[in-house]
Order: C-alpha cells, then structure tokens, then sequence
C-alpha cells in the first residue's frame, strides 16, 4: 500500500472522527473495567439502547470489586431486557478471575486479557485499545466492512488479509481514537445497506467506491412509487 494512500486514510477519517463523533459515556472512561461493561453490553445491543443500562449497571457495581461478590440473580435483574444473559454471567466471571488472579488490576495486554472468561479477539481488543491506549488491531462486523471496502471493494477477503491491512492502517500511537474512529465510521457514514458515499470524505481512496456508484447509478430513481418498485416483475 502507498505511504500516500495510507496517510490519506488516516487523516480523512480521523479529521471526519473529529467533526461527527458522538459523545458517549464509554469515551469518556479509561477505566477497563468500565470499558469491559460498555463493550460486553454492546456486542448485541444498539448504543441508545445500552447507554442507560450502563450507567445503572456502573451506579449499582462501581467496580470489579463490586460486581464480583454480587448475587450472580442480581447481576442478572441488572441486566434484563438486554438480552443474551450469559453475557452478563461472563462478565461477572471475568471480574472474579480479575480480582482473584490479578489483585483487581486488569491486565493491560490483550493476550492476557483474552484469557479472561467471556472475552475474544474483539474485546480484549477493545479494551487493550480504549482503557490503556495500546496500537492493537480488532475488528467487529462494522469496522471489517470499512476496511474491506476502503481497501479491497465489494468482495468478501479471508480475516487475515482485512487484519494485516487493519495493522498497516493504523497510525501509530494512535490507537484509542483510530479504533473509535473506525466504529463510528462503520456506525454512522460506511453502513451494512446504505453507505453514506455522497458525504463521504474517503471515495476517491475507497476501493469500493467505482463499485457502488455504478450499481447507484443504475438503481431506479427513488421518486417512483414504492408499490411499483416493490412489486415490478422485471
Ligand atoms: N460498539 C462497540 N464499541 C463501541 C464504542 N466504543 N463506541 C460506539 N459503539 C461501539
């Protein structure tokens, strides 16, 4: 990849992170254990949806601490109504293990982290990046699908190729906003059925782009009427 296209991508995302990212509560936390809850209850819930949970969860077990000598039936009334409790059962777990391996201290390397009950590549990554702003690479559904399209196009790519051009990307020292960077990009601009391209400060460096346009370009207008659209034969 040129040093050029590299140093492109890196300053239009960051400067689009700048100007549109939201100010959420998990953004605002070095904590790891803040940011393992976030993240936990993010994996299958959308953020408007996690971000009062989180904050009850938080007033409720302040810490690893807390939430580890907790009736695991308390965690769990906690939890209710995000759903996929095993999730919150983990958690707990995982804050066990932290206060009863590692003096309540999370481990700041995401290899070790990894070794905690309910966390895989995503979270450690997660948590290595946005509590202890280590240059890690993770990639969820959304941030895989920015990088592929930016850097490969339409078509699908084995992990390792997305991982390896994730880890060239990456702009050193730089890993808690890049990642933020990347999840934002993928939740608000570069989404799963409508990619936001007329707004996009990366089309003339994104692989996909030509692709997209041209299937735009041939998409029938959107003033026709829906019930023709739907229910056309052709
Ligand atoms: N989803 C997972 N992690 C997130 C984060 N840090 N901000 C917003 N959405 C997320």
């Amino acid at each position: 990849m040129s040093t050029d296209k590299v140093q492109q991508i890196r300053e239009g995302l960051l400067r689009w992170f700048q100007d549109v990212q939201r100010d959420l509560p998990w953004r605002r936390t070095r904590d790891p254990y803040a940011i393992l809850v976030s993240e936990v209850m993010l994996q299958q819930t959308q953020v408007d949806r996690v971000i009062p949970y989180y904050a009850r969860f938080l007033e409720r077990f302040p810490t690893a601490h807390d939430l580890a000598e907790a009736p695991v039936a308390e965690v769990i009334k906690l939890w209710a109504g995000l759903g996929y409790n095993r999730r919150a059962v983990n958690l707990q777990r995982a804050a066990q293990v932290v206060v009863a391996e590692h003096d309540g201290q999370f481990p700041s390397d995401p290899e070790e982290l990894r070794k905690l009950p309910g966390l895989g590549a995503y979270t450690s990554g997660a948590v290595a990046a946005f509590a202890f702003e280590r240059d890690v690479v993770f990639l969820d559904t959304n941030m895989r699908r920015v990088i592929t399209r930016l850097m490969f196009g339409t078509e699908s790519v084995p992990e390792r190729e997305v991982l390896a051009v994730a880890q060239e990307l990456l702009p050193p020292g730089h890993g808690w906003v890049w990642n933020q960077a990347l999840i934002e990009f993928g939740a608000l601009q570069c989404t799963a059925r409508k990619p936001a391209c007329i707004v996009c400060p990366l089309t003339s460096q994104c692989a996909a782009f030509p692709h997209i346009q041209s299937a735009l370009a041939t998409a029938r207008p959107r003033s026709r009427p829906a019930e023709r659209f739907e229910t056309s034969s052709r």
